[in-house]
């Protein structure tokens, strides 16, 4: 079987993206990512795929600060594709994702979520678990729909809420995690996607 290729989008520190392409280079995911594209022009994202030799470009948002305008989705459509992506892979991306991209790619773009959900959906989800008083957090990788923070979840990992965590330490925690979770479910759907 031939290997998944990945396109990656991202507006922030690319931790988690960091996560695939410790996976990939350590001989555990059996993928290639192939063009990362970021909303933030400077964006430590695409400073860490220029640094290992990944194609990384800036998503023209034509001036919204958070919509995610339909130019801008056709742009990221068509420059996935050039770049021959099989999955569109979410890493702290914060724009809505809609048609124009996923109609390009149906049941091809999945998320990364800091929350159990369906609880805590939207923005800094960790702030949300704390201050709700919840006793176990954790991620989701799910695949995106046109909601927000919706569609099938692929897999999940819960990490505990202590009595004297903080936004920091909750976060830190369950990041770890995230970072685990990413690069299995990409294993997990990678087959079907592979013709
Ligand atoms: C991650 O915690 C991710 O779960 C979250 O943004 C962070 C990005 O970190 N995503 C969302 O909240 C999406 N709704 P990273 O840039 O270090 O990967």
């Amino acid at each position: 079987m031939r290997t998944i290729r990945l396109g990656v989008l991202g507006s922030g520190t690319g931790s988690n993206f960091q996560a695939l392409l410790d996976a990939i280079q350590a001989g555990e995911l059996h993928a290639e990512i192939v063009l990362v594209m970021s909303d933030v022009p400077n964006a430590r994202i695409l400073e860490r795929a220029r640094g290992v030799g990944i194609p990384a470009s800036v998503i023209d948002c034509r001036g919204y600060a958070t919509k995610f305008p339909e130019e801008a989705q056709h742009d990221v459509a068509a420059a996935m594709r050039d770049a021959g992506a099989d999955l569109i892979c979410l890493a702290g991306f914060m724009r809505l994702i809609k048609a124009p991209l996923l109609a390009v790619f149906p049941q091809r773009v999945i998320n990364i979520h800091p929350s159990l959900l369906p609880a805590f959906p939207g923005l800094e989800a960790w702030k949300q678990a704390l201050d709700a008083g919840v006793s176990e957090a954790g991620c989701t990788v799910h695949y995106v729909d046109a909601g927000m923070d919706t569609g099938p979840h692929i897999l999940q990992a819960k990490v505990p809420v202590y009595p004297d965590d903080t936004y920091a330490t909750l976060h830190a925690r369950i990041q770890a995690e995230e970072h685990r979770i990413y690069p299995e479910a990409v294993r997990h759907i990678a087959p079907a996607l592979l013709d």
